[in-house]
């Protein structure tokens, strides 16, 4: 592993702090970014044990967002059209958002986190709230595998892989497919999108790293899917190699070539990334030291924006507030920031003049529901792909 970027001390980006606990030392941990030639794989070096992140008080719900809730019903429709699945297992369903659109004998979750699992069971879904591993899959493929086993935004999340694709591959039936969606490295790096890393995301994959860990399990990758959610997603198709019902489309080669070009292969590509965050950071503290006496208020207090904040030392002395539509996190403070969450309402230029974008991967639907304050000349403040004002 070759380290290249550091981004500080950074504490745990969705513990989420009480105003009683305010004045007491948050847990920090070193954020660092490496980079493993042997296999292209990029992570932070430095890991946090599960159950300290996802547990009862997981914060985040995909069901937030209408970007997400379009992206995962339209998904859902394609599958059944296209695979027609009879038994599909998911793994990190959060809130049931893709889960739902399916019939509840056709489908099983896998969530830890209980108070999301439990919101899914309410709605008559059948729901494992434990961490997938062989055991887990021997219990719910005991009756018949899966045709279809779907994971967003969840493998990203888990450091030992191997155990999590050995798994994988005991719970496949031969013809299945595993649909696998995470943060595209390629549009992380080219839109320095320091923020797709913290605690959580262990991993941020790319077509070429992806690959070299599913050989090892068999597994091959036959289409691929660009997609825009969390600013820039791959969803990969992936089939076992003795499978030879699909074929591999070009979309596949197209994404490693693009890859390849970038240079995700090489450590100078990262080295020549961590140098443009380091610009990002200083551009990003000169914006705020300019507008210091205006009314600058957050929008969406993402994970993501945990790490700029922490990275950039930008606190409550810049950033009045943030709003945020998640009911869980209101009222409590962004980690390491004490900048406090309120109840989200309709921006208007008497609430605030400057608007920093912590949910930048959401600026479409959030632009297009915030027009009026546009219109009356209020501005953004985003850091993606360069610190500027919009
Ligand atoms: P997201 O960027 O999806 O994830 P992460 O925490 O992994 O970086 O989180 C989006 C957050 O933004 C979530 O807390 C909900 C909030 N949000 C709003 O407050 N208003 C909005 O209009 C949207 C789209 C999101």
């Amino acid at each position: 592993m070759k380290n290249f970027l550091d981004l500080g001390l950074q504490p745990l980006a969705n513990s989420y702090v009480l105003k009683k606990n305010l004045k007491q030392k948050e847990k920090k941990f070193k954020l660092v970014l490496g980079y493993d030639p042997k296999n292209y794989l990029v992570s932070i070096v430095n890991t946090v044990p599960k159950e300290k992140m996802f547990n009862k008080n997981y914060p985040y719900k995909s069901s937030e967002s209408k970007t997400m809730r379009g992206s995962f019903l339209k998904l859902a429709q394609k599958i059944k059209k296209n695979f027609n699945p009879d038994f599909i297992i998911e793994i990190g369903c959060n809130d049931g958002v893709f889960l739902k659109n399916f019939n509840s004998n056709k489908i099983i979750g896998i969530e830890p986190c209980v108070n999301l699992a439990n919101i899914i069971k309410k709605k008559g879904y059948k729901v494992f709230s434990e961490y997938w591993d062989l055991k887990l899959a021997k219990k719910v493929t005991k009756k018949a595998k899966a045709d279809l086993i779907y994971s967003a935004n969840t493998l990203s999340h888990i450091k030992d892989y191997s155990k999590i694709f050995n798994s994988i591959k005991f719970s496949l039936s031969n013809n299945g497919i595993l649909i696998l969606e995470d943060p595209s490295l390629l549009e992380c790096l080219k839109s320095v999108a320091y923020d797709q890393f913290y605690c959580e995301h262990i991993y941020v994959f790319s077509t070429i790293s992806l690959s070299k860990i599913l050989k090892k399990f068999d597994l091959e990758i036959f289409d691929i899917e660009k997609i825009k959610t969390h600013g820039g997603s791959n969803r990969y198709f992936i089939k076992n190699k003795n499978n030879l019902t699909y074929k591999i489309k070009k979309s596949v080669k197209l994404e490693i070539n693009r890859e390849m070009r970038y240079g995700l292969n090489k450590y100078s590509t990262y080295k020549r990334f961590a140098n443009k965050v380091l610009k990002s950071k200083k551009k990003l503290i000169q914006i705020f030291n300019k507008i210091k006496n205006k009314n600058i208020i957050g929008y969406g207090a993402t994970a993501k924006s945990c790490t700029v904040l922490n990275f950039c030392k930008i606190n409550n002395s810049n950033i009045s507030f943030f709003y945020d539509t998640t009911s869980f996190k209101l009222n409590k403070y962004i980690p390491g920031t004490k900048i406090k969450i309120l109840k989200y309402k309709k921006l208007n230029r008497k609430i605030a003049d400057f608007v920093f974008l912590g949910a930048w991967n959401f600026k479409d639907e959030i632009f297009q529901k915030e027009k009026k304050f546009i219109k009356e000349g209020g501005k953004f403040i985003t850091h993606i792909p360069t610190p500027r004002i919009i």
